[in-house]
């Protein structure tokens, strides 16, 4: 935790720390807007929040962080901002991958990329194998991802199962769904993150966030710094997750 909370919380028990963070970067083009800029200036400003967020969650030990770079809904945004934003995600790759071996961070891109120029899955792929060994945390970009997509696909590779006599309908369980899905062998987020002030999912880790704990801010991505990413790591060490149990039984089990 911070320095703040490592405070509070002298003598008492430690805070929990997320396993897993996820976060759906909002308001990159209201922060451009706002400064009479174009909607880009905002996701070029967003990467160092991007790098800001990693710094924090490898300080405090997140073991996952799962980042929302581009939804399969993102297709529907004008021709040139799409552009512009592949442009981007090609030269961030470039110049981050530097500083991921450097800090032990092994990136990993979820979703169906073959929908992407070739240009940037061939980096795509070449980013993930140069990091592939790296064990402090893993990086999780969803882009061209969709939570309801993953289920579906997952379902589809269930099916193929079934019908290839290899396995049972009957013994589909949610655990054989959830290691279907991309984010198989990973813990569930426990943190889930959106600024820009909207409160929704927007079709992100629909599977994976049952129980995870909801934290919505107003704040603008750009502005979403190292300070906001403690705020939401405090907030999420104050909070009771009870999974179903009394509060009485977590107190006593915990
Ligand atoms: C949502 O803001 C943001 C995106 C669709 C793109 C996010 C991309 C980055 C932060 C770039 C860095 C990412 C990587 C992986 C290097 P919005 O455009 O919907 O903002 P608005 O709601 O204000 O219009």
């Amino acid at each position: 935790m911070t320095d703040d909370a490592d405070t509070e919380n002298a003598g008492a028990r430690a805070a929990p720390v997320p396993r897993h963070v996820a976060i759906i970067m909002d308001g990159n083009g209201r922060w451009a807007e706002k400064r009479g800029q174009a909607r880009h200036a905002g996701h070029r400003a967003g990467v160092n929040s991007v790098r800001s967020t990693i710094e924090v969650c490898i300080e405090h030990g997140v073991e996952v962080l799962t980042i929302f770079a581009f939804s399969s809904e993102n297709w529907r945004r004008p021709k040139t901002e799409i552009n512009l934003l592949m442009e981007l995600f090609l030269t961030a790759l470039q110049r981050e991958v530097r500083r991921l071996q450097s800090n032990d961070i092994r990136l990993r891109v979820i979703g169906d990329i073959a929908a992407f120029p070739e240009k940037l899955q061939k980096r795509i792929r070449a980013s993930e194998e140069a990091t592939a060994g790296n064990r402090r945390m893993l990086l999780q970009v969803a882009a061209n991802y969709g939570g309801r997509w993953d289920i579906t696909q997952a379902a589809r590779s269930l099916a193929a199962a079934a019908a290839r006599g290899e396995l049972d309908p009957a013994d589909i369980d949610e655990a054989m769904l959830a290691n279907a899905t991309l984010l198989a062998g990973q813990p569930d987020p426990d943190l889930f993150i959106r600024t820009g002030g909207d409160q929704r999912i927007s079709n992100f880790l629909l599977w994976h966030c049952a129980y995870t704990e909801l934290y919505f801010t107003p704040v603008l991505w750009p502005d979403f710094d190292a300070a906001e990413m403690k705020r939401a790591l405090l907030s999420f060490g104050g909070r009771q997750r009870r999974f179903g149990r009394t509060g009485a039984q977590v107190e006593l089990e915990d």
